[in-house]
């Protein structure tokens, strides 16, 4: 082959490879009425302020492809607002809480936030491990709730952004001190909120410690499924897949009974709202003020527990976990006091909670499942709260 040849047959080859790639290119020419792809998940960050001792807050919004929206700030890890659709499509925020830093540093009832180092209370401030008592700050009247005078709430945690495939999610990293709040230990907790696709929010909780300690973790949310917080709780339709219930004190301190809900207004095992019975006469939900208590779920392992359901505006709430208890709060202690966004304030039972977790005052009841951890074990536990319409 001379020279000239050759020069020819590769002008012809690239002419032959451009018109077959031009083709390539035009053999899917987009179809005008076609439905352009949903937008992907996204996750932006915005200053939300500053704490009195100086930590900047920073608020982290997430949206799926579907259009359901979740806002954390750093603080306390809170969920500040949370949107979920309606029968017909239109989404409203379902969970209570403030507008402003300022608002959740001044009173919060734990509005939306993440609870520890012990979620629940623990029966007059100590418990003991390997034959040490410990002595916890109290500040439930004669026991210690939620972690103590500042859980984990009230802590600034570190948030990075966590790539996953499908929607959006974020983690968070607190490191407690040993001996913070009275408790053994350096603990590293980790919380990933990943919002999914398919409207649901999974809350994954680690930890680890340095030394023998207790960890119960757990998501303090207020639902109100109508989305109008001017109105109670009472209509909703509740679930909760347990036989059993953890009947207590005058202080909410767990008796240490598993008492079976049959016959009594603690049994969801059928839908029911939550008005149905509340006002009965009943001993517990005297104590409780309503509901305000630990139910042990049935089953183990990672299974649906509970559902909350509006049939107002049809949403549905689906909650699945892995673990063996979920104190189910309606909201008893809201007393008009507190300011809503926009104007007003939240009355009596206007949110409700589901907080799955380990039993209360576990440290002191040795035939409560354990929430001891120690050095070179992983806490490992998962939440899934999901969304949709019926
Ligand atoms: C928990 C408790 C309730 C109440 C709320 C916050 O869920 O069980 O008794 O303290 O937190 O007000």
């Amino acid at each position: 082959m001379n020279h000239s040849t050759f020069k020819q047959l590769t002008l012809a080859l690239v002419a032959a490879i451009s018109i077959f790639m031009v083709q390539c290119k035009n053999e899917k020419p987009p179809a005008e009425n076609e439905t352009p792809p949903a937008p992907a998940a996204t996750i932006s960050k915005a200053a939300y302020g500053t704490t009195p001792d100086g930590q900047a807050v920073d608020k982290f919004t997430m949206k799926n492809k579907q259009g359901m929206q979740v806002d954390v700030i750093t603080y306390g890890g809170i969920i500040t607002s949370w949107t979920a659709p309606d029968k017909a499509g239109n989404y409203a925020n379902v969970v209570l809480g403030y507008d402003s830093l300022a608002q959740y540093l001044r009173a919060t009832p734990y509005f939306g936030a993440i609870i520890g180092r012990y979620g629940n209370r623990i029966a007059k401030g100590k418990f003991s491990l390997d034959g040490k008592e410990y002595k916890l700050e109290t500040n439930d009247g004669p026991n210690t709730l939620h972690g103590g005078v500042k859980g984990f709430d009230k802590v600034v945690w570190t948030a990075s952004e966590q790539p996953v495939d499908n929607g959006a999610a974020l983690k968070l990293t607190y490191v407690s001190k040993d001996g913070e709040g009275g408790y053994p230990g350096t603990l590293t907790s980790t919380v990933v909120y990943h919002l999914t696709d398919d409207n649901a929010l999974e809350v994954s909780y680690e930890a680890t410690t340095d030394k023998k300690t207790i960890v119960n973790l757990t998501q303090h949310s207020y639902f109100n499924l109508s989305g109008d917080f001017t109105k109670n709780i009472l209509d909703h339709e509740l679930t909760i897949d347990a036989d059993k219930f953890l009947p207590v004190d005058a202080t909410l301190i767990p008796t240490g009974e598993l008492k079976p809900v049959e016959n009594t207004p603690f049994d969801f095992r059928q839908p029911k709202t939550i008005g149905r019975d509340i006002e009965q006469k009943d001993d517990q939900l005297t104590k409780g003020k309503g509901y305000d208590h630990c139910w042990a779920l049935n089953g183990q392992g990672f299974r649906k527990v509970s559902t909350a359901y509006h049939a107002g505006t049809g949403r549905l709430l689906e909650i699945s976990t892995d673990e063996p208890g979920i104190q189910f709060y309606c909201g008893n202690f809201l007393d008009g006091t507190l300011p809503m966004p926009g104007g007003g304030t939240y009355a009596h039972r206007t949110g409700f909670c589901l907080e799955t977790q380990h039993y209360p005052d576990s440290p002191n009841q040795s035939s409560f499942p354990t929430t001891t951890l120690a050095p070179g074990e992983k806490y490992a536990t998962k939440t899934t709260f999901k969304f949709s319409t019926k």
